[in-house]
């Protein structure tokens, strides 16, 4: 009997020649993923999340908002002109686990940072229907009364650097500070500023005397999209 017929009639052994030939395939596409270097293209301006940002991210997720909305700008000309410069793998590179998201209820929030004002994301966040009257977004006002409670940032920013996201002592050692110091009205910015460039440091949510959950995201959603300068941003270009 040829090969080929007693393949076709015996299923057992079919199944297992299926597997191992698939297996082959499986590994030879993915295998060299875990350790091509240029797996995702480095990019000038990306860096980890500010303990801030991070708090913030994690009320993100915690209120599901990526159920309606999504972080990843595709490369089509209507996205791009509604939205920006189409979404980069590196621009996702920290996140643990990524915001794509698969659903667009609401607008692609990949760049909405420095779109709108703190006091639009206050009153969007606080009743979505009072700036956007046909918002089926619901509202989150109860964030804004909720003091933050993150007294384990260290251990946030150390969780993530076994993931592998590029957290230094320094930063893990100083987490806690950069935390409330970033949401301050008036603080001293110098160090946090030297260790999370580009971080936007003020009271995000009109409310100085506290640190609310408020906070946290409205510093989350102003920075998304804004690390990566695409005025000096060159596809072709070694970042290495
Ligand atoms: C049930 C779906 C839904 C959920 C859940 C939701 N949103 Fe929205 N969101 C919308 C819709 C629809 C819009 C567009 C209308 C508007 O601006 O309110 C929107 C708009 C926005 C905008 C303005 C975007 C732009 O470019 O104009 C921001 C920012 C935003 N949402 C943030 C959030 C955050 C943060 C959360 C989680 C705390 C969240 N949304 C949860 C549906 C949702």
């Amino acid at each position: 009997m040829s090969f080929q017929k007693t393949m076709e009639k015996n299923s057992i052994l079919l199944t297992i020649v299926t597997l191992i030939v698939v297996s082959i395939g499986g590994i030879v596409e993915i295998a060299p993923l875990f350790y091509l270097e240029s797996t995702i293209e480095k990019v000038k301006g990306m860096r980890p999340y500010s303990p801030l940002e991070l708090a913030g991210r994690n009320i993100y997720i915690r209120e599901g908002c990526y159920t309606c909305h999504s972080q990843m700008i595709r490369p089509f000309r209507d996205e791009a002109e509604r939205y920006g410069h189409y979404s980069l793998a590196a621009e996702s590179m920290y996140d643990h686990p990524f915001q794509w998201g698969s659903k667009r209820t609401g607008p692609d929030l990949a760049r909405v940072g420095g779109r709108y004002s703190d006091e639009w994301h206050v009153a969007h966040m606080k009743e979505p229907q009072s700036v956007v009257p046909e918002s089926v977004m619901p509202p989150y006002a109860f964030l804004a009364s909720k003091p933050l409670a993150m007294d384990d940032a260290a251990a946030h920013l150390k969780a993530l650097r076994i993931t592998g996201v590029p957290y230094t002592d320094e930063m893990i050692a100083n987490a806690q500070a950069d935390l409330t110091v970033q949401a301050e009205a008036d603080g001293d910015y110098d160090d946090l500023l030297a260790r999370y460039p580009k971080a936007q440091t003020r009271d995000f949510d009109g409310n100085p005397n506290m640190l609310s959950e408020m906070d946290a995201l409205i510093a989350y959603l102003q920075m998304l999209g804004t690390l990566v300068d695409f005025a000096d941003y060159d596809p072709t270009a070694d970042y290495r």
